[in-house]
Order: C-alpha cells, then structure tokens, then sequence
C-alpha cells in the first residue's frame, strides 16, 4: 500500500520539485510508481500561471476521486504552486483530497503521507486531511536529492527559488514567495555529486535567475553573484555543458553576455523572456525594459558568439493591448529570429494588478494572435534548422529515443538530434553529421570513423 505516483504540471522548477519529493519518499520506503493507475498514493504538483493549468489538475483531481470509491485508503495530494495559490480552497473543490503542501513544504510530504497513510489503516479512527502552506526560510536548500536509479546525463539543479519582481500579469511571487537563494557552495557539491555520478550537463533553475544571490553574496570584479556562480561551476572537471534558465532582462548585464566568450562549457542558447515587443505594454505589464533595451541584449550577446540561439515567452492579448502593440511584438520577433518560444494567451490571474484592468481582448483575438507568432517561430526554427544541414554538431547522447532505433542528444544550442548510437555512447559527447531536418528536430549519423564502426 505505498506506491506514489507523481503527476507534475508546469516549468523545469517543478519537475526538479517532484523528482526531489519521489528522492525522498523512496528513502522512506515508498516505491515510485509510473504507472498512475497501480498506485495507492497520487501526488499532482501543479502550475497556476495561466487559468488552464489549474483546471487540468483539479480535473485530473476528480477523476482521481473516483479511486476512493474502490479503495478508501487511496490518497490524493495536491502539491506545489497551485497548492499554494488556492489552498483550502482546493478541499471545497475536491471533497476527496487528502494533502495541500505548499511550494516551501516539499520536504515534509514523507512524514505527512506517513500520517495519512497510518490513519487510514483498518480499524483507524476517522481520517483527516494536511493542509500546510507555510514559508520556511531556508526550504530553498532541501531540494536537494537526485534520482540514482535513472542515470541522468542531463539534470535540473535549483539555484534559487521565488520572484521579488511584480509584472501585472504573473501569480510567481504569490506561489513562490519572495527571492531566496541557495550558496555557492551548496550548489557547487550538489553538482559535483551529480557528476560524481555520471552527469554531464546541468540547467540551473529559478524562476528569476539572474537575481541570483542578490543582497547576499556582493559582487567581484564587476561580476554579479550569477556569474560567480557560473564560473565555479564551470571548474567542476567531467562536467560539459552549462544552461540555466530564467534571466530577466532587467539583469541580464555586460557581465553575463561576456562570459560566453571565455566560458566554453556555457551553451549558446539563451532563453530571454520578452513577453511584448511594445514599450506601451511594456509598461503596462510593469515590465521595467524597453523594446530597445531588449534588442541590446541580444545583439551583445550576438556580439560574443554569432550564432546564438534565442528564446523566449511572449504573452498575447495582455489587457489593452491593440493591434499596433501586436505589430510591435510581431516584428522584434521577426527580428530577433527565434528559435524557440512559448507563446501564452493571457490569462487572468486573480490577486494580480491586470486581473482588474479594463480593456480585456477576446479569446478570438488572442488566439489570432498567437497562430501569427507559431507560424512566424515555425518558419525560423526551421530555417535555422535548415542551416545546420550536412554541418557537424557536438551532441550530447542523452538516451534511446522513444521511436525507432535511434538516440537522442541535444546539440549546444539546444536543438534535438536523432541518430543512431549504442547504449556505450549514452553521456558522451559526439560528433553527428546532420543529414534531414524538420521544424523542430534534426537527423543524422555518428561523425566518428572509429565511433560509428564499434556501433551495434
Ligand atoms: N497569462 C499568460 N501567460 C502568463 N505567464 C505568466 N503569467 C501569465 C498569465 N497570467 C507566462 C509568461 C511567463 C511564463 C512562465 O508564463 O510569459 O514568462
């Protein structure tokens, strides 16, 4: 009666979250299941930027409910942002749920499944329900714990978790508190022991990355706490590759464009969230850059290494927003090129500054909106892909991939390669000749004489 399966909704944040919770529960003997259907205990760790998400978790929730019926000792948790936003709200919506854990709670899910779990035992007196959304100073430093059973070539290190910023728009700062980060030190060991084990490339997370360590560790030679960070990571031998992801613009200074060009193991892909390319939503969105200042950004990093990779998050139909903003957006786009984006139809948050405003655009529009974008991004991921073919790229070797013979990796800048390869070659990096691509993958075969002859 203790298999957890963890369903998670959302960013990188919370699939580092539930991958540190199923670390834990396991050292508490609970057995991780993927199978959503074989477990007793199922945990959904949800997302509330946008209205959707929430929905998606209270129904899969509900449907979840239906389980008690079977077996009464089934538990249902719900963990994470959403937990945090709605709270004991979340027990009106689902009579069924058992565990409301907040985002700075995590670590405490063993002892309350250990509770939940003894008070639905036969002959045990009315079960009751968790509800625990406290702040903890210092909860940042318990996610900690990688999974040893998958083999990870490619992990999620936490850096620093919460949003002192207020965009109109955005719940982060209520779900996730207010910015806290973790030492260099303390993240330092935590990526040694995952190289220790096998792994090659680290992506750094939070949801402001480049407030890293701000107000605690003082700049050094005019270089923010962030690229300190970077920079002892980067000594770690065995370690390849380093992303992190997100900056905001607002501090993403000289000092981090410049460490492309003497950090080789920082990849060339840089996800700057731009959210309008009009300085009028800008403003209104209490986004404190300019279209100007954007394109500064990304031409310095251009300036450092040519063939840097971009992408962002763009929010269409933010309150007021007209066609001319729209336009504003639509070109710095062109302009820039992306090669990735995440493109959201705003979505009213309640508590935050726009859900009030006036000027609310119709679902229609928004949705023209954001066709126009998904087309403008697929022709340039494809151009971009299109660049890359018959040239030699340096890949990763993450793992089989799900269809045919093939493995996947990624190359520096982020784009998927499928080739064929052997389990030897999983974490190494590779030279793949790239031979077809499409929008968003490309093929190709090992570049190694010796390589390709010991496969198969
Ligand atoms: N509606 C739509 N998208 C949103 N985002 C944040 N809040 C909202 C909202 N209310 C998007 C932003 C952010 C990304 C993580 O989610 O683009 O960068």
């Amino acid at each position: 009666m203790n298999r957890v399966y963890i369903k998670t909704y959302g960013c990188q944040m919370n699939v580092r979250d539930s991958e540190a919770v199923a670390v834990m529960l396991r050292g508490r003997g609970y057995r991780i299941t993927e199978k959503e259907e074989e477990a007793d205990i199922v945990l959904l760790n949800t997302c509330s930027v946008r209205d959707q998400a929430e929905q998606k978790a209270i129904g899969k929730g509900g449907y979840l409910s239906r389980r008690k019926r079977a077996n009464p000792r089934f538990i249902l948790g719900i963990m994470g942002c959403m937990a945090q936003n709605r709270g004991a709200e979340l027990f009106d919506r689902l009579p069924d749920l058992d565990l409301v854990v907040g985002t700075q709670r995590f670590h405490h899910v063993p002892d309350y499944l250990d509770r939940l779990t003894a008070e639905r035992a036969p002959g045990a007196p009315r079960p009751s329900t968790i509800l625990d959304l406290e702040e903890e100073e210092g909860s940042q430093d318990t996610i900690r714990g990688h999974d040893e059973d998958t083999r990870r070539v490619s992990a999620f290190v936490s850096i620093m978790q919460g949003c002192n910023m207020s965009c109109a728009f955005c719940i982060v700062p209520k779900t996730r508190g207010s910015e806290r980060s973790r030492s260099i030190e303390e993240i330092t060991a935590e990526v040694e022991e995952l190289v220790a084990g096998g792994t090659r490339e680290v992506t750094l997370l939070g949801q402001i990355v480049t407030s890293y360590g701000r107000g605690v560790i003082p700049p050094l030679d005019g270089k923010s706490a962030f690229v300190q960070l970077i920079e002892r990571l980067h000594d770690i031998p065995g370690l390849a590759r380093i992303r992190f992801t997100s900056p905001h613009p607002r501090g993403f200074n000289r000092d981090l464009a410049e460490a492309y060009g003497y950090l080789p193991k920082l990849c060339p892909y840089v996800h700057l969230p731009l959210q309008s390319g009009s300085d009028r939503m800008l403003k209104a969105m209490n986004r404190p850059y300019s279209r100007q200042k954007y394109l500064e950004i990304v031409e310095s990093l251009r300036a450092v290494t040519p063939g840097m990779y971009f992408s962002t998050d763009i929010i269409v139909g933010f309150p007021g927003e007209t066609e001319d903003d729209f336009a504003q957006t639509r070109s710095l786009f062109e302009e820039v090129g992306y090669d990735m984006a995440y493109i959201f139809k705003y979505s009213i948050r309640s508590g935050t500054p726009a859900a009030g405003l006036p000027d609310q655009i119709p679902d229609e529009v928004k949705e023209e909106r954001n066709q126009v974008l998904l087309k403008l991004l697929s022709e340039s991921s494809r151009r971009r892909n299109q660049s890359l073919l018959h040239s030699e790229q340096e890949v990763l070797v993450e793992g089989p991939a799900r269809k045919g013979n093939l493995y996947h990796g990624r190359t520096p800048g982020n784009r998927v390669v499928l080739f064929p390869a052997s389990e030897r070659l999983v974490g190494e990096l590779v030279p793949v000749r790239v031979n077809r691509v499409t929008v968003s993958s490309l093929y190709g075969e090992l570049a190694l004489a010796g390589v390709d002859a010991a496969v198969g």
